[in-house]
């Protein structure tokens, strides 16, 4: 049942930063540094697409910046995918094992950074997922970059939603300059909560 500290959302439960178990974390020392502090909303953008285009179950999923972890256990309890999470802060990582027994999926995951996939690491992974993550400048390149090396990877697709941030509209001009097969999907939700933005898709 949702609370005023807990919600649920796309079949998930989602805590917030009042439950007890987030509180408990934060005075534990589990301080995100990069944003990483709450479950953001675009993420709902890709549940909602992925609703509607299912992966198959043996898609093995890596949600990249993954922050509590949420888009990725989407992909584990609704698919039964594999699902890998990496996130630059390790601080972010209690929230997703947090959220991963209150949901009763499990979803592996470690502090690496975008920069530090290389082919050999993604050439595990057919699908990369990413909410809110292109938010500073110098982040359109290395996304853009990651991108490429995914595709000599193998890796078959690529999504990143967000609010249409500037980094993230360059990302998706740039992308669109380099790879044959490049969707946008405009989307707007208004449950769970009120959310709009923008699912760039490659298909490498
Ligand atoms: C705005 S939060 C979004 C978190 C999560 N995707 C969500 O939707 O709730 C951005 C996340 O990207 C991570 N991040 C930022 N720069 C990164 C990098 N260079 N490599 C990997 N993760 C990074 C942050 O630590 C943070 O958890």
């Amino acid at each position: 049942m949702p609370t005023r500290t807990m919600r649920r959302a796309f079949g998930l439960t989602i805590l917030n930063s009042q439950h007890n178990d987030v509180r408990k974390l934060k005075r534990e020392g589990n301080v995100p540094e990069i944003h990483g502090n709450k479950f953001w909303n675009s993420s709902f953008l890709i549940m909602d697409y992925l609703r509607k285009h299912p992966p198959g179950k043996q898609t093995r999923v890596l949600e990249i910046g993954c922050g509590w972890g949420l888009l990725g256990l989407y992909c584990a309890k609704t698919f039964g995918c594999s699902v890998h999470g990496i996130d630059a802060d390790e601080n972010v990582l209690p929230y997703l094992e947090l959220h991963a027994e209150a949901n009763g999926v499990t979803m592996t995951s470690e502090q690496k950074t975008f920069e530090a996939l290389n082919t050999r690491y993604l050439s595990r992974f057919d699908l990369i997922v990413g909410a809110d993550i292109c938010f500073w400048d110098e982040m359109t390149g290395v996304l853009f970059n990651l991108i490429g090396r995914a595709r000599r990877a193998g890796v078959k697709q690529v999504m990143i939603a967000d609010p249409c941030r500037p980094p993230f509209n360059d990302l998706v001009e740039k992308t669109r300059t380099r790879f044959d097969d490049v969707t946008v999907v405009d989307s707007h939700l208004k449950r769970p909560v009120n959310a709009s933005g923008e699912i760039l898709i490659v298909e490498l």
